[in-house]
């Protein structure tokens, strides 16, 4: 990763003009915090570049009416160290009563642990959320990843243990978490739109396909959203995917938005991990590679005091601004040192 360039486009000053807001239709995205006091993240919104507090602008997701930044649920039940059911609860209601309306989850969260947290949100606040889950990955006892499924039979046996866990009628997005190498998209998809026809899924949705895959999928059913990574350090998207989104209008979600933690800053060595933290297997947080990056932090840092607001705020008013600025402008260098295992969970 020491080789990724930070490709820096300062934001604009103020808000968009009103005809590029219908542009937004294209992306949301979806932060991750389980500290009361990150929701500052949401709270004080950075809207190009600024630390105000103002209403977060709102998108399009097919026919959902969703808050531009979304809440990644995956965290408050694994990958990123241990979790606090309570301050995950908080940290939900918090989110909510700030104007976030879409929550992302997967069945592989927790081994459905993280879809049996959001029943507890769900059965006190459902009208106020629009629910996003995964299916696809297929875990073991121990949470160890057998593979992926994406067998007719298998997409409607996920779906209603699901629903069953996160005690709804109805899932508004329900994505292939990744591609079966060993089934044409088409009979996924296919499965997933008989869920759609039997009232038990509003939208359908994949993750990390190609823009190939999606225009596959995209003939046998429409396709809402497309969630992939992407952030100041992780741009693929940009080189296929988002181009295909914004032709054919499908919404790109873009996950992990803070680079994993790391654009906050406050990540700076491996052990700033807890001990069992799935970050510290992946190559850009290996000891010499997150040293390295750390350049790039630092110099998103200093961009963001100069503006007054955090790293993590400059990180997602650059995201917000992509929304009317990554069809108009040439797609600079992306991470040329991606490091990527493939698929990567989570
Ligand atoms: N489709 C897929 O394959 C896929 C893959 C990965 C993720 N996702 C989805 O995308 C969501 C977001 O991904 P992510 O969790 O990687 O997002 P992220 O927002 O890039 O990173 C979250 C990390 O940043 C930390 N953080 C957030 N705000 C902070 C702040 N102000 N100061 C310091 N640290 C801060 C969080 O810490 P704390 O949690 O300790 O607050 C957490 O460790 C996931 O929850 C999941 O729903 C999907």
């Amino acid at each position: 990763m020491g080789r990724l360039r930070l490709c820096w486009r300062a934001p604009a000053r103020g808000r968009p003009p009103s005809g590029e807001l219908q542009d937004q239709a294209i992306i949301g995205q979806q932060l991750s915090y389980r500290r009361l006091d990150r929701s500052r993240n949401v709270a004080a919104l950075p809207i190009a570049g600024a630390a105000v507090s103002q209403p977060i602008p709102r998108r399009r997701i097919a026919g959902l009416d969703v808050a531009a930044l979304g809440l990644g649920c995956m965290g408050m039940s694994d990958f990123y160290g241990p979790a606090d059911r309570t301050q995950s609860l908080a940290v939900l209601d918090r989110a909510l009563d700030c104007g976030v309306n879409l929550l992302d989850t997967a069945d592989m969260y927790g081994n459905g642990a993280n879809e049996r947290l959001l029943a507890d949100v769900l059965a006190r606040r459902r009208d106020e959320i629009v629910l996003a889950t995964k299916f696809g990955f297929v875990r073991g006892a121990e949470g160890e990843v057998l593979g992926i499924d994406g067998r007719p039979e298998y997409v409607a046996r996920a779906c209603d243990a699901s629903l069953a866990r996160l005690g709804v009628e109805r899932i508004d997005l329900y994505y292939l978490h990744r591609v079966d190498p060993n089934v044409p998209i088409e009979e996924t998809v296919a499965a997933m739109a008989a869920l759609v026809a039997a009232g038990k899924v509003g939208h359908l949705g994949l993750s990390e396909v190609s823009a190939a895959t999606l225009r596959r999928a995209r003939a046998v059913h429409p396709i809402a959203a497309v969630q992939s990574e992407y952030s100041l350090w992780t741009r693929d998207v940009e080189h296929g995917v988002l181009p295909a989104c914004r032709e054919l209008g499908v919404s790109l979600v873009a996950y992990s938005p803070l680079g994993r933690g790391v654009l906050t800053g406050a990540i700076r060595r491996p052990d700033d991990l807890p001990a069992g933290d799935w970050r510290r297997g992946l190559p850009r947080f290996e000891a010499g590679n997150l040293a390295a990056n750390q350049a790039l932090v630092d110099a998103l840092a200093a961009i963001a005091a100069a503006r007054g607001c955090t790293p993590a705020q400059l990180a997602l008013a650059w995201l917000l601004d992509r929304v009317r600025t990554s069809c108009r402008s040439p797609v600079r260098a992306a991470s040329s040192g991606s490091t990527r295992t493939w698929p990567r969970h989570g």
